[in-house]
């Protein structure tokens, strides 16, 4: 798999500035995602999910975007033939890396660099793969990633994203996702209720976290021109959308 260089997205201010937040936030935030993500069981459901939606194979070049410390990445490497595991925070890709050896896998190549900027060869990936990423993405970067994404697939090819997938409240599941989330940080008392104002400003004003809903993810599936679309909702908030480069 080359690199072709020439960056393609995320060069506007709004997109420059989100990127340095990301960055700061998920090296401060690394080691504690690192130690929490295995014991939660709605993360592993979705981790599971994708890789059943990405069918690995043998021989397969996977490409993992905003691989964290490798919850998903690691999980494929024993079965694929290589992959390159992208994250923005340099801290994420050393646990990574070190998780990596502990375990002797030595088909992980790990890039501290932003989604928006990884340019690969068009046609040289069999499998692009992302979970609980492209959230923190701006919306025009998302669409962008999938466009690029989907270039980067050889025909036949798969794009699998796994991700918290909800809208502000334009449907029933967006409602039912924002009350139980509601509901589960009320219960928690005080605590809960300075949780409830402080999601609220990221989700209002969408500077760290960003979902929208299943149809959009579609949307922009089927815009890059991928084929055999299909979302699946997971657990509660979280879904997986896959699609497949035309042959
Ligand atoms: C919630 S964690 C998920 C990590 C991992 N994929 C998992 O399933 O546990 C989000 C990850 O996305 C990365 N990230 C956020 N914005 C990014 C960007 N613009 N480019 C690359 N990585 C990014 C963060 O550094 C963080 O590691």
């Amino acid at each position: 798999m080359t690199t072709s260089g020439a960056p393609g997205t995320g060069r506007t201010a709004g997109s420059r500035a989100n990127i340095a937040r990301q960055q700061r936030f998920w090296t401060r935030n690394a080691r504690s995602w690192d130690h929490g993500a295995g014991d939660n069981p709605g993360l592993v459901k979705v981790v599971e999910r994708v890789v059943a939606e990405a069918r690995p194979a043998p021989g397969q070049r996977v490409v993992d975007l905003g691989c964290g410390s490798g919850q998903l990445a690691l999980r494929l490497a024993p079965i694929v033939g290589s992959v390159v595991a992208v994250d923005v925070s340099r801290t994420m890709i050393d646990l990574l890396e070190s998780h990596a050896s502990a375990a002797g896998i030595g088909n992980v190549e790990g890039r501290a660099l932003p989604i928006e900027h990884l340019d690969l060869a068009p046609g040289s990936v069999d499998l692009v793969v992302s979970n609980y990423a492209l959230h923190h993405l701006r919306d025009p970067d998302k669409a962008a990633a999938v466009r690029q994404a989907a270039g980067w697939l050889r025909p036949g090819g798969r794009l699998v994203v796994g991700d918290m997938m909800f809208g502000r409240g334009a449907d029933a599941r967006d409602r039912a996702i924002i009350s139980s989330k509601l509901a589960l940080l009320l219960r928690k008392g005080p605590a809960g209720w300075w949780r409830i104002a402080k999601n609220a400003g990221r989700f209002l004003l969408r500077f760290q976290e960003r979902p929208v809903s299943m149809n959009a993810w579609v949307e922009m599936f089927t815009a890059a021109g991928l084929v055999d679309v299909v979302a699946i909702p997971v657990v509660n908030e979280a879904a997986v959308v896959r699609g497949t480069k035309a042959r």
